[in-house]
């Protein structure tokens, strides 16, 4: 989605300015733009596509300007090109403006200004920002001013940064629905929708809640609500090393991320499991365990990866906490009327904590009663700041569009939830300790699956040219076999079906032929027999099977066309060690494909419209 990043200081800000987008790049983006002042002359400079092309447009200008913002656009309102890319600007050019968003009510203010005598030069919602802001300037109004009555006149979401040639010291940002955040340096200060963008320049982070605006100095910044409360503003000091959002050495941030899994899983579960009494410690939630756990119903809410994780967290929750559990989908959940009680428990998960249906259905169970928990991996995040309690996973910097760490986190953090609700309810010191122990050992058994990868790629040249898959599992391993074809369509563009194994039969199974791949999660559990007769389904109509299966099961191997063995362990935790490999078959058949990986087209890594 859409990224923000400025700065005000002494030093050229192009060169900032365009390291902080690239950092951004992983969020998906079709084009950028930027726009600089110094003194009383300005500059504006946009192009379709990647950043390093608006970098080649900048090589041959003199790039003096100590102030700038810098906007990457993912189209929503008009196709992507260079009159639509941010910054848009007023008639006479002094006003420039970058917004993340969308401005719901745009039209009316549109034809209202059009018949005030504006002409507008884009198709986008956004334009209309400096020209309302034009408009309160003309009136005699500051440049704060005029930004926070604008901001007042207009209905849907924002993160915005705007600078005037007219007051050129200073740089207006404001939040409602979109992230942003200031980085306060040393005589310098930086804006960003993610604290990844600046992170190479400071640790220390304001971040902005919904209706706030602030006039940003280099030195300083004065905070205010747009309906003009005075607030101070918390600094926060951002512990994240750089290296932690580079490639490491690895092709892609996708593979890099896949292999750092053993490290991702044992710091989401580092510090949390109290062996000696059977269960977990999550300090997130103190003050709401027990309200949780006396929950009648618990909700799990997300969308895409995330929401495959509240599938098996449903699994885990009623087979061990033995309270009902739903799913729902965050954007489904505002289109109906929820029945929702005040005794009833939502857990929100995300990744960037940023997700705007997710978001939406939050404040939806919030306003409806509901003990509203978050499971987020992005520090101080919207849905981490806005929810009752919750916990963070810890997977590290995600920045891979294809959700791979965060997704097993996920899965971990769910798995200690239920241990710390399983405990207090019915589930025995000694049940609890094994959960424990089998817990420990997980990350030295993904080390373990990550040895298949060079096995996974020559699997993976098989497949190449395929057109259509299907991926098969059931229990635990159903929503491993959803999230299998997600992260094989995302990013390689294969069209994938997943399915509970034993649905083939009532559907699917007339798809089959020698032409259609199908993936079987199979590991030696309680319905293992039942998904060998569905393989054998397969195999009668010549169907191409893979299987994922268990390291001792020496019978199916005869079976399939390829197997690919991974340690066992309890059921709750299986889906952890079976999603790995088919991350590693997405990704390397995307890769033979010739596919960026990192960026799939028309997909964001944050998706903060709804
Ligand atoms: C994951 O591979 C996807 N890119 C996508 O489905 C993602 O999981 C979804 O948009 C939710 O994001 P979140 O976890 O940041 O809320």
């Amino acid at each position: 989605m859409c990224g923000i990043v400025g700065y005000i200081g002494e030093k050229k800000c192009a060169p900032i300015i365009l390291e902080g987008l690239k950092r951004l790049e992983y969020r998906g983006y079709d084009s950028a733009g930027i726009s600089f002042l110094n003194g009383n002359s300005s500059g504006v400079v946009k192009s379709v596509g990647k950043v390093s092309m608006l970098e080649e447009k900048l090589e041959n200008q003199s790039l003096d300007y100590s102030i700038g913002i810098g906007h990457t656009r993912w189209a929503t309102h008009g196709v992507p090109n260079e009159v639509n890319a941010h910054p848009h600007f007023n008639t006479d050019k002094s006003i420039y403006v970058i917004h993340n968003g969308i401005i719901e009510n745009y039209q009316p203010i549109r034809k209202r200004l059009k018949a005030e005598g504006v002409e507008f030069v884009s198709d986008t919602d956004s334009e209309v920002l400096p020209h309302l802001i034009d408009g309160f300037i003309k009136k005699g109004m500051s440049l704060f001013e005029a930004v926070r009555y604008s901001l007042n006149e207009v209905q849907g979401t924002y993160g915005v940064a705007v600078i005037s040639i007219n007051e050129p010291d200073k740089i207006i940002v404001a939040k409602k629905g979109s992230p942003l955040v200031l980085g306060l340096g040393v005589g310098e200060t930086f804006i960003a929708s993610d604290v990844n963008a600046l992170i190479a320049h400071t640790s220390r982070i304001v971040y902005f809640e919904d209706n706030e605006i602030a006039e940003v100095y280099k030195d300083r910044f004065y905070a205010k609500t747009i309906t003009d409360e005075k607030i101070e503003k918390e600094i926060i000091e951002v512990k994240m090393a750089l290296d932690e959002i580079d490639k490491g050495g690895y092709d892609h941030f996708m593979i890099k991320e896949i292999m750092e899994q053993p490290e991702s899983i044992f710091n989401s579960m580092r510090g949390r499991l109290l062996l000696g009494e059977g269960t977990a410690r999550l300090g997130g939630l103190d003050g709401f365990v027990e309200r949780l756990c006396d929950s009648k119903r618990i909700i799990l809410s997300a969308c895409g990866t995330s929401w495959h994780a509240c599938l098996v967290g449903e699994y885990m929750l009623e087979q061990f906490a033995e309270i009902p559990t739903e799913v729902e989908y965050a954007s489904e959940l505002r289109y109906r009327n929820p029945i929702i009680n005040p005794d009833d428990t939502f857990i929100f998960i995300s990744q960037s904590g940023e997700t705007a249906d997710s978001l939406a259905a939050m404040e939806e169970a919030k306003r409806r009663g509901a003990l509203v928990l978050g499971i987020c991996n992005v520090v101080g995040s919207s849905i981490a700041r806005k929810s009752d309690a919750g916990v963070y996973t810890h997977a590290g910097p995600e920045i891979g569009v294809a959700s791979t760490k965060a997704f097993t986190s996920q899965l971990v953090v769910l798995a200690l939830i239920t241990l710390l609700i399983a405990r207090r309810r019915k589930v025995s010191l000694v049940d609890g300790m094994n959960i424990i122990q089998e817990m420990k050992k997980i990350p030295q058994k993904v080390e373990k699956i990550l040895k298949l990868n060079d096995q996974i790629e020559k699997i993976a040249e098989n497949f190449v040219d395929a057109k259509n898959f299907l991926y098969l599992g059931r229990g635990y391993n159903f929503p491993v076999a959803l999230e299998g074809a997600l992260k094989l369509k995302e990013i390689s563009y294969i069209h994938a079906e997943g399915y509970p194994a034993a649905e083939m039969k009532h559907g699917p199974i007339a798809l089959i032929d020698e032409n259609m791949p199908a993936i079987f999660i199979a590991p030696k559990d309680s319905v293992y027999d039942k998904v060998i007769s569905n393989i054998e389904e397969v195999k009668a109509r010549n169907g191409k099977v893979i299987a994922i299966a268990s390291e001792q099961d020496d019978k199916i191997d005869d079976l399939v066309d390829y197997v690919i063995k991974v340690p066992d362990t309890i059921r709750m935790l299986m889906p952890i060690l079976t999603s790995i490999p088919l991350q590693l078959l997405a990704y390397h058949i995307a890769v033979k494909k010739g596919l960026n990986v990192d960026q799939p087209r028309n997909l964001a890594k944050s998706v903060t419209v709804e």
